[in-house]
């Protein structure tokens, strides 16, 4: 019957169920809270309203410096009045790819719970996550940005002309708006 072994503690039924449950349900809270918020007040009301700034503030007001930059660039104006929501530049208007990024973004509601991102590690933090949005606008020929920047609202004849000079030869050279636009929304990053 070989060596013997530490005789395992015997557990009661309703503490082995408890520590059946208790690791899964660790992970699962904030997933949980999600898709009950999705269930209890409609899908698309869940999918419009945490497109809002205030959701994304939720987050980034407190732990990062995000909103700060955002809120001092040329893409917002007032608390009333934004040319641009975080949601315009980083959520694809795509439905599928919409639920792409709110999975992803379920996933950030649980770094957060862990405390992945401070305002101390930010700065450190920044150059992968702006890797990851770059990656993204690169992937989708900036996308988002064209959405606004389009017909009248992207008139080669009525820009200056350093700006005219580069967006005619953009096509050509293969190049796409993030390539040269970085930095428009917050602090500028450089990678080497
Ligand atoms: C529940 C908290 C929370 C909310 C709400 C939230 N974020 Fe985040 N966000 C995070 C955390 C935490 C990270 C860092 C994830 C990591 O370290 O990989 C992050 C990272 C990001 C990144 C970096 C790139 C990436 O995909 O990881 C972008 C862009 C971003 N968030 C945009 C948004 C936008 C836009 C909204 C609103 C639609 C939003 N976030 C709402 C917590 C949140
Ligand atoms: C929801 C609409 C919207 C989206 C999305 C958007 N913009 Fe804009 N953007 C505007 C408006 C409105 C202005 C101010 C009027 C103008 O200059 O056309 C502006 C201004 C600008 C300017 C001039 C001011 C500055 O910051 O130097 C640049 C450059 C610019 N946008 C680039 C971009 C890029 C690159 C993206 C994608 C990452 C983007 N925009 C996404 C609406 C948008
Ligand atoms: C090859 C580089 C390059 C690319 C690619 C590029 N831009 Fe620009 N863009 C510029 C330069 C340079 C300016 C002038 C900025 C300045 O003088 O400060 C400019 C200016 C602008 C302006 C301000 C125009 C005005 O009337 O003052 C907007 C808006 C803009 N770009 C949007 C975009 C969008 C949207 C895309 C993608 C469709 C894009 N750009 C792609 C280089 C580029
Ligand atoms: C006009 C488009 C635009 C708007 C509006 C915008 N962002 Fe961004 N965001 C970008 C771009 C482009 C990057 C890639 C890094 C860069 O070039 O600055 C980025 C990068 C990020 C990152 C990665 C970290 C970093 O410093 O690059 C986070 C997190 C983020 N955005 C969150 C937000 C949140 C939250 C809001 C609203 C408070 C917001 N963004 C509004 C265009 C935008």
């Amino acid at each position: 019957m070989g060596e013997p072994h530490a005789p395992e503690p015997r557990l009661s039924k309703t503490q082995r169920l408890w520590r059946w449950l208790k690791k899964p349900l660790l992970l699962g809270i904030p997933i949980g809270v999600f898709v009950l918020l999705l269930g209890i007040a409609g899908f698309q009301g869940v999918m419009v309203a945490s497109n809002q700034n205030a959701f994304c503030f939720s987050c980034h007001l407190k732990m990062d410096t995000i909103v700060q930059e955002y809120q001092a660039s040329p893409h917002y104006v007032s608390e009333d009045e934004v040319h641009a929501t975080c949601a315009d530049c980083h959520v694809p208007h795509e439905f599928v790819d919409k639920m792409k990024v709110k999975i992803v973004a379920t996933a950030d509601i649980y770094y957060m719970l862990i405390g992945k991102i401070t305002k101390e590690n930010f700065e450190q933090e920044r150059p992968r996550l702006a890797g990851i949005v770059w990656e993204e606008m690169i992937a989708t020929d900036s996308a988002n940005c064209r959405h606004c920047h389009t017909g009248e609202n992207f008139d080669l004849a009525s820009q200056p002309q350093r700006a005219r000079l580069n967006h005619q030869q953009m096509e050509a050279r293969g190049e796409t708006c993030i390539d040269c636009h970085t930095g428009i929304a917050h602090k500028r990053i450089t990678v080497e």
